[in-house]
């Protein structure tokens, strides 16, 4: 089976398969560069919409892409149930093409499915559709020889170098890099995982 068609499958049901918390780091967020409805948020891999929708509702104009059909449905969905524009399509990370500049670029729990042949060209993309000031936060697992593969880690995926995601934006200001191991009990098999995370501001001018 492949990774669009679990997803797929994860997503079909009418309850959100992620939950409808926001992600932890969205009042950060607000606060590192809070919403006015010009300011421009592109979510990659945004699942079943939770972060974009609670996005457009603290002002932010959202657009939102995820591989699968059923996530983008769920992602309108919630827009409409909270009253909320969003413009939420299915694209790939591998592959996608915008034509307009963002001040924040927001993707959890995504990047691991980024071809290795395509990483240059991404970080090159993120770089070329930003605004100056814009931020990005962005996620990645990465491995470490005293951790096991997950059991539910899927061919797909690609677990990166540790500290690797922080070598693509040296010319970026760094709000905050990090590092955690944490618990998961995904698949029912207790197992752990290594995230490094990043959050950077595009700085264009001398300070
Ligand atoms: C762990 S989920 C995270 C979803 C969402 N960001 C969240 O936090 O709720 C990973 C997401 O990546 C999406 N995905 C997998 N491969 C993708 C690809 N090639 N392009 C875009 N999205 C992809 C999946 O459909 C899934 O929704």
């Amino acid at each position: 089976m492949s990774i669009r068609t679990n997803y797929e499958k994860w997503y079909e049901g009418k309850d959100y398969y992620w939950g409808l918390e926001p992600g932890s780091f969205l009042e950060e967020l607000i606060r590192l560069s809070p919403p006015s409805p010009d300011k421009k948020v592109l979510d990659i891999g945004c699942g079943e919409g939770k972060d974009a929708v609670y996005m457009a509702q603290k002002g932010y104009n959202v657009t939102a892409f995820d591989l699968t059909e059923n996530g983008i449905k769920k992602c309108k969905a919630l827009a409409k149930e909270r009253n909320v524009e969003i413009n939420a399509y299915v694209d790939d990370i591998n592959t996608f093409e915008v034509n307009e500049k963002y001040d924040i670029v927001y993707s959890t729990g995504t990047v691991q499915y980024l071809f290795d042949q395509n990483k240059e060209g991404f970080f090159e993309k993120i770089d070329q559709i930003t605004n100056p000031d814009a931020i990005v936060y962005i996620n990645v697992f990465v491995e470490k020889p005293f951790l096991e593969l997950p059991p539910d880690w899927d061919k797909e995926e690609k677990m990166w170098r540790s500290g690797e995601l922080f070598t693509y934006f040296g010319d970026w200001k760094m709000e905050c890099i990090d590092e955690i191991i944490f618990e998961d009990n995904s698949g029912f098999v207790p197992h752990f995982h290594c995230m490094d995370t990043i959050v950077c501001r595009k700085v264009d001018s001398k300070i």
